[in-house]
């Protein structure tokens, strides 16, 4: 069985915050949905974090097989704060479908330095009154200058996404530093904390929208820049392992709209179950001005003559498209 999860959009602008929560759908054959329902809602409670009226985006959830319990993570920003909090928060089940019980709302690994971080750059002072993007600016955030503004109260987490390794070892992708840098952290062994190993990845890019898949023992990132709600061009990423090194590779978008990612910005690749090398990348076509009219792109993920994954339009395709 298959669940998505989803940020509950209502009608107009106002959509664009949560004021239902996240919802759940389930399908056995990814064409025929059945809503499950609201997994986790907002609260009515000024107080809480996830409040009516907060944002929540981009909901993951994974289950662990040692506690037994499933674990959402997702970006949050706090009612009236716009997008300023760049919090991540927590939320755990006993059952897929939830009920899920929110547990807190963080900035990551306070307190860590990322481990392909250079040492010497440990204690680098900058000024204060760098010009934003001047070139002494990019060059002092691509050192890391923001990570160390954020070094004490915990790194920002916008755009995310989970990956759980081979190995079970699970972890949280995020935009950070202003979504000029992207950071790859390791959870703990229950899914349900950072367990302060983490690494920056191209520094300064603008990377956002991160989704991760595995594919001849090769882990590819497919990433968009960052331009708001309107879509730009995809990047592809390729590492050996999850922690890195990341390199950019090119546009994995071909043909027509191959500039716009089809109209489109990355959400999630996923693993078709009982299929060798079938993955669909799984993309939303933003709406802010009717959220709820919010769509999604779904395409197969390509391979070319070189093992490279590319991404192409289709009018119209089904499974039967993996071999
Ligand atoms: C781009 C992000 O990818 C979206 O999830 C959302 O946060 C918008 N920015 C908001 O402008």
């Amino acid at each position: 069985m298959y669940y998505w999860f989803g940020e509950h959009k209502i009608e107009g602008k106002e959509g664009n915050q949560a004021w239902v929560g996240v919802h759940c759908y389930s399908s056995q054959n990814l064409t025929d949905w059945k809503d499950e329902g609201i997994a986790l809602p907002v609260s009515k409670d000024p107080e809480s974090p996830i409040v009516e009226g907060c944002i929540i985006e981009r909901p993951k959830v994974i289950f662990n097989a040692a506690t037994q319990k499933f674990v959402m993570w997702f970006h949050l920003e706090l009612k009236g704060q716009g997008y300023k909090a760049a919090k991540t928060g927590l939320a755990v089940a006993d059952k897929v479908t939830g009920p899920f019980k929110f547990v807190k709302a963080v900035n990551p690994n306070a307190g860590k330095w990322p481990v392909n971080y250079p040492e010497k750059l440990k204690s680098k002072i900058y000024p204060e009154n760098l010009k934003s993007w001047s070139e002494e600016w990019i060059q002092a955030v691509k050192e890391g200058m923001l990570l160390k503004r954020d070094f004490e109260k915990g790194q920002m987490a916008r755009d995310m996404t989970h990956y759980v390794d081979d190995d079970g070892k699970a972890y949280h992708i995020h935009a950070s530093e202003e979504n000029l840098t992207l950071h790859i952290a390791e959870l703990t062994d229950d899914y349900q904390d950072f367990s302060g190993k983490y690494i920056r990845v191209l520094p300064t890019g603008h990377n956002e929208a991160p989704s991760i898949f595995k594919h001849n023992g090769r882990y590819y990132m497919i990433t968009s820049g960052c331009t708001g709600w309107a879509p730009n061009s995809a990047r592809l990423l390729v590492a050996d392992s999850v922690l890195g090194e990341w390199e950019y590779v090119k546009n994995p978008c071909v043909g027509e709209d191959a500039d716009l990612t089809f109209h489109s910005q990355s959400t999630f690749v996923l693993p078709v179950q009982g299929k060798k090398d079938a993955f669909i990348f799984m993309a939303d076509r933003w709406n802010p001005e009717n959220a709820i009219d919010g769509r999604y792109v779904w395409l197969p993920v390509q391979f070319d003559e070189n093992g490279l994954p590319f991404l192409q339009w289709l009018d119209k395709w089904d499974l039967r498209f993996f071999k």
